[in-house]
């Protein structure tokens, strides 16, 4: 029997106006641009400004351009999951929002938590999806307005993250292209180096909970640096392992954008010299979801039929992984 595979037809991506630079940030915390490019490689991010705006515009807008650069009309999608850890709200789903908008008729949709391996997950997810048949077409989308969830009085953290999303259509294919193998893994963070403790069950919102502050985003960051640094450095070798891929193999890495020493020393490891390597940490800062869809759609007209890429991230739960994808446009 053929075996179906799930391909990437048409990418897009959605990055809001408003531009904050690491000189901004000098105003509002004790930092400053050389610290913050030195440490991150991150020059500046984009901010949704607008107050009425959430996830869900971001994630709209980059869904219409995939749908646009692949060519699928909204009512032929059978599925969209939308990664993100700032949805609009607890429910509805941010991907049933999305669902209406684009007027996915049929669609049935929903949202995957997984931080900064949302994108990965769902990826995956999606794929699985496809290749059991049930679905033929898949809108996957990551994205995320971190500065809602930041304290913009503390350096450690509010520096890091930048708004956007980005998105992909999945399509089915008996070619041997599109995701070819998948490496994901899990440890569930209990001493909770990188969380959010206020708004769910354990800690519904009330004045004292914003009062304290936790409501925003809180990481530390020394020990999920080392933790990152390692995990996706080896998942991306486990990856090209499993696969007999050499260095010389991988036309693209793919890496999540949370800092750019963990990016050169994944690539380092694999062997991958960086003019292989996406990086556009220095423009957008950590999207969490949206990096990876944000650093495909950047690169697109670079992309070859038959092109491995091995798509990497490291995040919060913690979760990280790999997938190896053959590019087939
Ligand atoms: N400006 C100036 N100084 C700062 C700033 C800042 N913005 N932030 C911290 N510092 C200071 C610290 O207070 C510390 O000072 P001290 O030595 O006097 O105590 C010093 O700089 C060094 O701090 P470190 O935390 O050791 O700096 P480090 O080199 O580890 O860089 C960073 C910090 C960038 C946060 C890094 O640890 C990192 O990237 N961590 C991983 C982030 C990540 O990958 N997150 C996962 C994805 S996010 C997700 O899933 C939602």
């Amino acid at each position: 029997m053929t075996q179906i595979r799930a391909k990437i037809t048409g990418t897009g991506k959605f990055l809001p106006d408003h531009v904050m630079t690491n000189h901004d940030l000098e105003k509002l915390v004790d930092t400053n641009d050389e610290w913050i490019q030195t440490r991150t490689g991150i020059v500046e991010r984009r901010i949704l400004k607008d107050p009425d705006k959430g996830t869900s515009n971001l994630a709209t807008e980059a869904a219409k351009k995939a749908l646009e650069d692949a060519d699928v009309d909204a009512a032929d999608i059978d599925a969209i999951i939308v990664a993100t850890v700032t949805p609009d709200y607890f429910f509805p789903a941010t991907a049933c929002l999305v669902q209406k908008r684009i007027g996915a008729k049929k669609a049935f949709a929903f949202d995957l938590s997984a931080a900064c391996s949302g994108f990965l997950y769902a990826l995956t997810t999606g794929g699985n999806m496809i290749e059991s048949g049930r679905a033929k077409k898949v809108l996957v989308i990551g994205a995320d307005k971190m500065s809602s969830i930041l304290n913009y009085e503390d350096r450690t953290t509010c520096i890091l993250f930048g708004d956007g999303g980005g998105a992909v259509v999945l399509e089915a294919t008996e070619e041997e292209a599109g995701i070819i193998d998948y490496v994901h893994y899990t440890e569930g963070d209990e001493d909770c180096a990188l969380y959010m403790p206020g708004g769910g069950s354990k800690h519904p919102a009330t004045a004292e909970t914003v009062a304290q502050g936790l409501h925003y985003l809180r990481q530390d960051g020394r020990a999920i640096f080392k933790k990152a640094i390692h995990g996706m450095a080896d998942v991306s070798l486990e990856i090209m392992e499993r696969n007999d891929l050499t260095s010389d193999d991988v036309a693209w890495l793919v890496p999540h954008q949370a800092n750019l020493r963990i990016i050169d020393a994944t690539a380092n490891r694999m062997g991958v010299s960086k003019d292989k390597v996406m990086i556009n940490i220095s423009h957008y800062g950590n999207t969490t979801s949206g990096t990876i869809p944000l650093c495909l759609d950047d690169w697109k007209d670079q992309l070859n039929k038959g092109d491995n890429l091995v798509l990497s991230a490291f995040g919060g739960g913690l979760t990280w992984g790999s997938i190896y994808l053959k590019w087939a446009i």
